[in-house]
């Protein structure tokens, strides 16, 4: 399936995302017949170069793909200013022009620091995404959002800069681990309560095919989801309103990984922001009881981890809440509902009831463990 996103802001830019079962490896014949450089850089990380070596070194062996290979090490911690510089020099050296293009291979960290490098190589080359986890299939592979961290701040270096394809084989799901797709399901719950009822409907009805990682069901709930970002990236590239709607579950949820010094993981965080979000949707913007008791059922039929952790402190939460990265002067934007379906962007919560939900999920959880453990 090919899903052509068109932005029209600063300037006009249009690419295409190509969703397939089989499109690794006939990589160099898509990648050339979508897109001409005159040479490709593949950045790539070392866990998913060692999964697939075999089938990227006989790809690059392709005498019509003249390219060069860089691997970085796995791990958030990557995303720094140091590789920036190597991986820079490593381009310089291995002779990257601006004819050239990146070819980004991996999750989101790979494609943060491979976009965001190839915003400001040479003042700008192209790049291509290979997408291989479910949350930057989903998500950070589109869009155009690039960054790195910082010693002071995550995502704190970056720039908006549109890919020129993105290439998404859905056969990297197979050997992606449980605790990695489940970060990808999070988001794709996102997509379900922020757009419409379809897909939440979709979702609440194919809880097994989504946990057996049914290859032609996720293309469906992929191509979905990557139609639903186009639309609102589209209408909203630089995230001035409608694109805030994205970060639905994300403002706490981001908190949540803060203030746990990055030891919860993001699909865990989204997931206990997205009910904390929920439940304060209900008392204070109407979301129905029954839509309420859908999204908690939905998220714990399909076994995503949630909840606050006992050394994750509410005020290092609620801190980390007053200091988000994308508050305006002293205004923090949340994302509640009306209904599924029916997003709306405020900034009116009072503390007392953000402190009152979190403390209200972890009491719950610990009551949780608690039964588990007797
Ligand atoms: N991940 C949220 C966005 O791309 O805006």
């Amino acid at each position: 399936m090919k899903i052509k996103v068109k932005i029209y802001s600063d300037k006009y830019t249009a690419y295409n995302i190509i969703i397939g079962n089989d499109i690794f490896n006939n990589l160099s014949g898509i990648i050339t017949d979508n897109f001409r450089a005159n040479k490709y850089f593949v950045i790539i990380d070392t866990n998913v170069f060692r999964s697939y070596s075999k089938i990227i070194r006989k790809q690059l062996s392709n005498k019509n793909f003249i390219s060069e290979l860089i691997i970085l090490p796995s791990g958030e911690k990557e995303k720094n200013i140091k590789n920036v510089l190597d991986i820079s020099n490593s381009l310089l050296s291995k002779g990257a022009d601006r004819k050239s293009a990146i070819i980004a291979i991996g999750g989101g960290v790979v494609g943060d620091i491979a976009g965001f490098i190839s915003s400001i190589y040479m003042r700008g080359i192209p790049i291509i995404h290979i997408p291989t986890s479910l949350i930057a299939q989903v998500d950070s592979s589109i869009g155009g959002k690039t960054a790195i961290d910082i010693p002071k701040g995550k995502n704190i270096l970056g720039s908006f800069n549109q890919p020129n394809l993105v290439l998404t084989d859905i056969n990297f799901l197979k050997s992606l681990d449980e605790s990695e797709y489940r970060n990808g399901l999070s988001e794709v719950v996102k997509y379900g309560i922020i757009s419409g009822t379809g897909l939440f409907n979709k979702l609440e009805r194919n809880i097994n095919s989504i946990k057996k990682r049914d290859t032609k069901f996720l293309a469906n709930i992929i191509s979905t989801c990557v139609k639903i970002k186009k639309g609102i990236v589209e209408k909203d590239e630089k995230e001035n309103n409608l694109r805030r709607i994205l970060n639905f579950g994300h403002t706490i949820g981001h908190a949540i990984e803060s203030a746990s010094v990055y030891k919860v993981p993001h699909g865990r965080a989204v997931a206990s922001g997205m009910i904390i979000a929920s439940r304060i949707s209900a008392e204070l913007f109407g979301l129905k009881q029954n839509d309420l008791n859908r999204i908690e059922e939905l998220i714990n039929k399909l076994g995503l981890d949630y909840g606050i952790p006992e050394f994750v402190r509410t005020n290092d939460i609620l801190n980390a809440i007053k200091n988000d990265k994308k508050k305006s002067g002293k205004i923090i934007t949340f994302i509640m509902l009306r209904k599924i379906g029916l997003p709306l962007i405020t900034n009116k919560i009072p503390t007392g009831i953000l402190k009152k939900e979190i403390d209200k999920l972890r009491n719950s959880n610990i009551i949780k463990a608690n039964l588990s453990r007797s």
